[in-house]
């Protein structure tokens, strides 16, 4: 089990710095927001940035795609440096080739489902898939509060994932608070954006997060 920063809310006119700060922490992944303004009303970053980072760090980068057409976008993504990529099911017109050719390209596929979508729709595709993203908050915006109903999802999951051995990672609203509960549903990897980054300093907001998450 890990805490997994989300850069959406570190500094970004330091961003080394920032990401300094957790890799010290202990932290092993780095969590992107990728967003476009089409799929989510807001716009973050893109290839380039991607690039930057992978540049400043060889922390695990997964880069999620709030985007429309994520297929146009999936090499850019690969090949700046993301080692696993992550597309939304109510985004790809056709999620298991895109699935496939992330891992065609030697990547990590994940998938990822919004609050509104049911179980159901993700269900045929998760053998397909090295990583299962829950979203516990409409996507858009780091600090949102959790949706607890979204947390049956992972509790869903579970029996898949012993079968086909993929990770389990919630997004959205999760803090000192609600990281118990998020971790009871059965989640691996809980991404923490404002938690990390908003509060305090992010290497003692990081380790704080890790060591409830341990202890609990
Ligand atoms: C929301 C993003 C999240 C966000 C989480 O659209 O997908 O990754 O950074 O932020 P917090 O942890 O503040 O809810
Ligand atoms: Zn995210």
């Amino acid at each position: 089990m890990e805490i997994v920063p989300s850069l959406l809310s570190a500094d970004f006119s330091d961003l080394a710095k920032e990401i300094r700060a957790v890799e010290k922490a202990g932290a092993c992944r780095l969590h992107l927001d990728v967003m476009d303004g089409h799929f989510v009303p807001n716009i973050t970053i893109g290839p380039f940035i991607v690039e930057a980072i992978r540049r400043q760090t060889n922390l695990h980068l997964e880069s999620h795609l709030m985007i429309e057409n994520p297929d146009k976008y999936i090499d850019a993504f690969v090949k700046t440096g993301s080692d696993t990529v992550i597309i939304h099911i109510e985004a790809s017109k056709d999620i298991r080739k895109d699935l496939a050719h992330i891992r065609d390209l030697g990547a990590n596929a994940g998938l990822v489902l919004n609050p509104p979508t049911d179980f159901k729709a993700i269900e045929p595709h998760l053998a397909y898939i090295d990583h299962l993203l829950v979203m516990t908050v409409n996507p858009g915006f780091g600090g949102q509060k959790l949706i607890r109903s979204s947390l049956s999802k992972v509790t869903l999951a579970k029996p898949y994932q012993d079968k086909y051995g993929f990770y389990i990672e919630v997004d959205g609203g999760i803090n000192m608070d609600t990281l118990a509960e998020a971790k009871a549903a059965g989640t691996d990897l809980f991404v923490a954006g404002s938690a990390v980054f908003s509060k305090r300093q992010p290497y003692e907001s990081f380790k704080e997060l890790s060591e409830k998450l341990i202890g609990e």
